[in-house]
């Protein structure tokens, strides 16, 4: 084989695997089908989840917050955050201000085996570092619980 065809075969091997690599980051599409933790209202206006958020977990985060946040490759944990609609007596709902992301990966070893990342209200990539920013909060909180910071108790059982 030539160096220039072999060159070409290496890309062809490399290309898909880059293009997954790409869109292992955007957001599932399906999560609203998943299990949803009970309505989780955050009054306090310095808090980065001041709002009113919802957790989502697909059937392998179930398993691993059932079994006391020990989770299995593959598991998708998604939190939905909606801004507090202002003038309301008791908290309402406004409109959706942010979704993260956390899946766990095993190649993510600077971000202790998950995927962490954060989209805008319109699903799109809020380019968030997860080393500095996300993971630097779940490591604080929860570095005994494989990094999730919620627990079972946050899903009606
Ligand atoms: C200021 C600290 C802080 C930062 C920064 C932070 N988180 Fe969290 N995160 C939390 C807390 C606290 C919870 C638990 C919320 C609850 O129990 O309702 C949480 C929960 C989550 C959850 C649900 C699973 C779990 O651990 O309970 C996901 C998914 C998540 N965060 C993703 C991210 C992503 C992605 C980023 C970066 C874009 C990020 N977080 C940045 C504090 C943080």
């Amino acid at each position: 084989m030539n160096k220039i065809a072999a060159i070409a075969v290496l890309c062809l091997i490399s290309l898909p695997a880059a293009m997954w690599a790409a869109s292992s980051a955007s957001l599932p599409k399906s999560y609203h089908s998943w299990q949803k933790s009970v309505r989780k209202v955050v009054i306090d206006k310095s808090s980065l989840f001041y709002g009113i958020h919802y957790i989502y977990a697909d059937k392998k985060a179930m398993n691993g917050y059932k079994a006391g946040n020990r989770f299995a490759e593959g598991s998708s944990i998604i939190i939905e955050q909606f801004n507090i609609k202002e003038g309301s007596g008791s908290p309402a709902e406004g409109s959706r201000n942010m979704v993260v992301l956390m899946r766990k990966d095993k190649r993510m070893k600077a971000t202790g085996g998950w995927l962490f990342a954060g989209f805008g209200a319109d699903g799109a990539p809020s380019g968030l570092d997860p080393v500095s920013i996300c993971f630097g909060c779940h490591q604080k909180d929860s570095a005994q619980k494989d990094y999730v910071i919620s627990t079972i108790n946050d899903f009606n059982k």
